[in-house]
C-alpha cells in the first residue's frame, strides 16, 4: 500500500466467529481444475471463510469497499 492509504483501525474486525480460538487460521490446497475460491475478508459470512454475498450489507452500512478475495491456480 502506498504510505498515507493505509489508516490504522482499532475497531474489532472478527466479531462473532470462531472467538475461543486465538488466531483464525484457514488453510487451502487448490488444484488447477477447481473453481475459484472466494474467501471471506469481511468477517460477516455465514458460511465464512467463504464469502456468502455478506460484504454488500456490510459495505451499505458502513459506507465500505470490502469485497471477497479470489484464489485461483490458473487465470480463469
Ligand atoms: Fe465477506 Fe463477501 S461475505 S467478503
Amino acid at each position: 500500500f502506498a504510505e498515507g492509504i493505509r489508516k490504522k483501525v482499532d475497531a474489532r474486525v472478527n466479531k462473532h466467529l470462531y472467538k475461543s480460538e486465538d488466531v483464525v487460521t484457514n488453510r487451502f490446497t487448490v488444484f488447477p481444475s477447481d473453481p475459484p475460491l472466494v474467501l471471506c475478508r469481511c468477517w460477516e459470512s455465514k458460511k465464512f471463510p467463504l464469502c456468502d454475498g455478506a460484504h454488500r450489507a456490510h459495505n451499505e452500512r458502513n459506507k465500505d469497499n470490502i469485497g471477497p478475495a479470489i484464489i485461483s491456480a490458473s487465470n480463469k
